[in-house]
Formats: structure tokens, C-alpha cells, sequence
């Protein structure tokens, strides 16, 4: 076969960036090789999302552009990938008459043949999901880095009523043990020192008898050096179990992102979340206790179907009281098929918009006092590069996720463990200045001070 060239744009969440390199690794096994100039690809294929309406607006207007390439090379292959291949698997193919190829997230194994079909002149929509495809055996493409991701279990069986991701990647299946800390074992041994696990409801990871906690101290043992993350958990299944294993191992990331999605429990109950904000709040206070100095962040919906002024403070509340690390916050979409989505969609967007935005600056304030208490403070951080803004800093982050910024000088490098202190803080990033090397590797010591 000849060697056809592919350009792949990811939307989304983590779990799609990892879809991406898992797609690479199919495709370059297969001839492929990749490009970053879509003007250069035979293949040009969108991982997209469809969480909520806007990630699909944004990904439709890019299909818009993409047409004017093809008109200008009418061999070029257009795919769909992803949880909106899912959804609009008709309406993508049928209205969008420039898209070949709409294949679903479990379908990824076949993907060379169907390009190969697209090739062809043959338009295709492969889109069945799986409830046993973990993509176990697949080498992702990964370039050579600090930070990777590896999903280690795939879809959700929660059914949280506001949400799409049970039906665009289908029913809860986690990969082998084995084969994630083998994939481990080779990030290691590549230079990577900073991996995270992924999964839309991690905390339900089953193989065998081995549950997530398990998975997690034996991700630990790879490599002390390596920091290990995971994203995210349910606040119904974060075990005792979990918690006492972060806090045993060092290099288990003192961060937990835990979405609270609303204060309210009658909006809880709406949402189908199964918790109410008491077991929340005790959950948060118990993993205080047991994991020293960790951190939290969440995700928040405002404007939920029947979502009251009340029920809006509410959730002020808890953020107030948690003080969360950081939040990712976002406005209710109505998704087509979810339970939600029979529910009349009725806090005008006016509210919607104003009730997100007192609860964005509430929690910009939050981040900001926390940040501000850690002036005077020492932290070890990953160097992971030089910061956005000057070469003359680097940038690194603690095991609680922040971003720490320190000046260059010649004792540090890129991929070491350094410990700073804290000099200067905003409400995302740190400032510090360097006091000295850590090695866990000699010391057996904790990469959070
Ligand atoms: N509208 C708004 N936010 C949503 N999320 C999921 N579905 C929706 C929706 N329909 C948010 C939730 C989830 C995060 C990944 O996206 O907060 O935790
Ligand atoms: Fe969606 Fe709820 Fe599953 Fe998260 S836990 S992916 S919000 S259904």
C-alpha cells in the first residue's frame, strides 16, 4: 500500500486525546504517516465531541471550512471520529455531503479498512458500539514527553440525566491490569514522569478482582519517579480503600477531581447523581483526613432544568465551602436523547449566563486566597519546560496541579524534581524560587513536601 498521509484534529476531553494517539497507533501500523498541515493529508480526519452544544457548533463550522480542501483535492478523505459520529451519524454522511466517513468511538480497530473504502468513492457510517473493546493490545502514537495519558477503562453506565457520554461511548469496560502497567513499565523507561489514568467514571474500574485502588498502587510501584493522576471519580464510588492507597504511595498525585455538578440535592436528584451534598461534603472532609494537603477541583452545570434562585445559592455554598483548587464550569446544554432533555429547558439564558459567571468569579476569588496562602511555602514541582511567556522562567507543577514558575539557572533542567518556594501568587499560576534538587529515586521520598 501506498504510503497516504493523515491529519487528525482532536475536540474534547483527555479521553479523546488518548482516542487520538490509540487512532495513530492503528494507522501508522498500517503505512500511515502523519501530518500537522491539513493541506498536506490524503485523510483528514475531526475526534470530536458532543458534551454539549457548543463543541458540536465549533466542530460543524470546521467542516465548513475543511470543504474548500476538498473541493481542491477531490481524492481527500474526510472522517468523523468520535461521540458526535455517534450521535449525527445520518445527518453528518446525508446533510454534510463533504464527510466520507463517520466511525464511533469502538470502531477504531477497522478504521485503515474503511479509509480504504472511502478511497474507493464509498461513503460509510461505522458506528456500532462495543461492550467489550478496550483497545488493550493498541501501542498509542505517543511523541516523546513528560506527560501522557492512558484511558483504562472506556464509556459510563452512571446515567447522569444531563448527559450524552453513556450513549456516544456506550456501557462501562475496563482494560487489563497487566496491560496498563506494561504500557507504564514503557512510558518509564521512554522519560515520562507525569501519566494520567483516565476514565469517565474511573472509580468503577473492575478487572477481575482488582478494583481502581488496586490499579492504582500497582501503577505506583512502575516507578517511584513518575507521578501518577487520575480523572474522574464519582462521588459515589471514591472508595476508603482509594483514599488510604493515594496517601500511602508518594507518587500518587494528592489531587482529586471530584464534579459536585450542583449544591442542590433536589437538582442532585433530577440529575440522577445518586449523592447528596451531605455525603459529598462528608466524602470531601474525610479525604481531607486521610490524604493530608489534597486538593480538589469539580465540575459544576448552572441552569439546570427548574433550577431555582435557591437552588443556584446553594451551590454557591458548597464551593464556598469545599474551596476548591479549580473548577471547570459550564452552562446546561440540552442533549438530544438524555433524560434531561425531556424536561422543558427553562432558566432563560440570561439567568444562565449570570448565575455561571457569579459562580466563575466566586471561585477565581477562591483560587486566588488559596494561591495566596502558599506564599512563604515550599512545593516540589515536575520542570516540564520553559514557561509560556519567557525563557528565561521554567515551568513546572506540583503534585496538586498547580503551575509554578521559576527563574532559569544552570543546576535545573527540563524533566527534574525541584523544590521552590513560593514568592508571588495569581489566581492560576505560582512564582518561586529554587532551593534544591529531589530525587526519589535515592531518597524514597514523597514528591509533595
Ligand atoms: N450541559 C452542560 N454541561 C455538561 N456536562 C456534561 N453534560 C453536560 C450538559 N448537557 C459537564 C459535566 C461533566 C463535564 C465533563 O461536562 O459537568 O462533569
Ligand atoms: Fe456523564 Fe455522569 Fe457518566 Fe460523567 S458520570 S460521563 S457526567 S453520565
Amino acid at each position: 500500500m501506498q504510503s497516504n498521509s493523515v491529519y487528525i484534529e482532536t475536540y474534547g476531553c483527555q479521553m479523546n486525546v488518548a482516542d487520538t494517539e490509540i487512532v495513530l497507533g492503528i494507522l501508522k501500523k498500517q503505512g500511515f504517516s502523519v501530518t500537522d498541515k491539513p493541506e498536506n493529508a490524503d485523510v483528514i480526519l475531526l475526534n470530536t465531541c458532543s458534551v454539549r452544544d457548543n463543541a458540536e457548533q465549533r466542530i460543524y463550522g470546521r467542516i465548513g471550512n475543511l470543504k474548500t480542501l476538498k473541493y481542491n483535492k477531490p481524492g481527500l478523505v474526510l472522517g468523523i471520529l468520535g461521540c458526535m459520529a455517534e450521535r449525527l451519524k445520518k445527518d453528518l454522511i446525508e446533510n454534510k455531503k463533504v464527510v466520507d466517513l463517520v466511525v464511533g468511538p469502538d470502531e477504531y480497530r477497522r478504521l485503515p479498512e474503511y479509509i480504504d473504502i472511502a478511497f474507493n468513492g464509498d461513503k460509510g457510517i461505522r458506528v456500532k458500539l462495543s461492550r467489550t473493546e478496550t483497545y488493550d493490545d493498541i501501542e498509542p502514537f505517543r511523541e516523546d514527553g513528560l506527560s501522557a495519558w492512558i484511558s483504562v477503562m472506556r464509556g459510563c453506565d452512571k446515567f447522569c440525566t444531563f448527559c450524552v457520554v453513556p450513549f456516544t461511548r456506550g456501557r462501562e469496560r475496563s482494560r487489563s491490569l497487566a496491560s496498563i502497567v506494561t504500557e507504564l513499565e514503557d512510558l518509564s523507561k521512554r522519560g515520562f514522569k507525569d501519566v494520567s489514568l483516565l476514565g469517565q467514571n474511573i472509580n468503577s474500574y473492575l478487572d477481575d478482582k482488582n478494583d481502581f485502588a488496586d490499579l492504582l498502587a500497582a501503577a505506583a510501584k512502575v516507578d517511584p519517579t513518575m507521578r501518577i493522576r487520575f480523572t474522574t471519580s464519582h462521588p459515589q464510588d471514591l472508595s476508603d480503600k482509594l483514599l488510604y492507597t493515594i496517601a500511602e504511595y508518594p507518587n500518587l498525585c494528592n489531587y482529586i477531581h471530584l464534579p459536585v455538578q450542583s449544591g442542590s440535592n433536589r437538582i442532585l436528584e433530577l440529575m440522577n447523581r445518586t449523592y447528596t451534598v451531605e455525603h459529598y461534603l462528608e466524602l470531601i472532609e474525610k479525604a481531607k483526613k486521610i490524604i493530608p494537603g489534597v486538593s480538589f477541583s469539580t465540575d459544576i452545570i448552572s441552569g439546570f432544568p427548574t433550577e431555582t434562585w435557591e437552588d443556584h445559592l446553594a451551590t454557591i455554598e458548597v464551593i464556598k465551602q469545599v474551596r476548591y483548587d479549580g473548577a471547570y464550569m459550564f452552562k446546561y446544554s440540552p442533549r438530544e436523547g438524555t433524560k434531561a432533555y425531556k424536561m422543558k429547558d427553562d432558566v432563560p439564558e440570561d439567568v444562565k449566563s449570570k448565575r455561571l459567571q457569579e459562580i466563575i468569579d466566586l471561585q477565581q476569588q477562591i483560587s486566588y486566597e488559596k494561591n495566596q496562602e502558599l506564599i512563604g511555602k515550599e512545593e516540589i514541582i515536575l520542570v516540564e519546560g520553559f514557561s509560556k511567556k519567557s525563557d528565561e522562567f521554567f515551568s513546572g507543577r506540583t503534585d496538586t496541579n498547580k503551575v509554578v514558575i521559576v527563574p532559569v539557572n544552570e543546576r535545573i533542567k527540563v524533566s527534574d524534581y525541584i523544590k521552590v518556594r513560593v514568592n508571588k501568587a495569581t489566581s492560576g499560576t505560582l512564582f518561586g524560587d529554587y532551593l534544591t534538587h529531589i530525587y526519589p529515586e535515592k531518597e524514597g521520598i514523597a514528591l509533595t513536601v
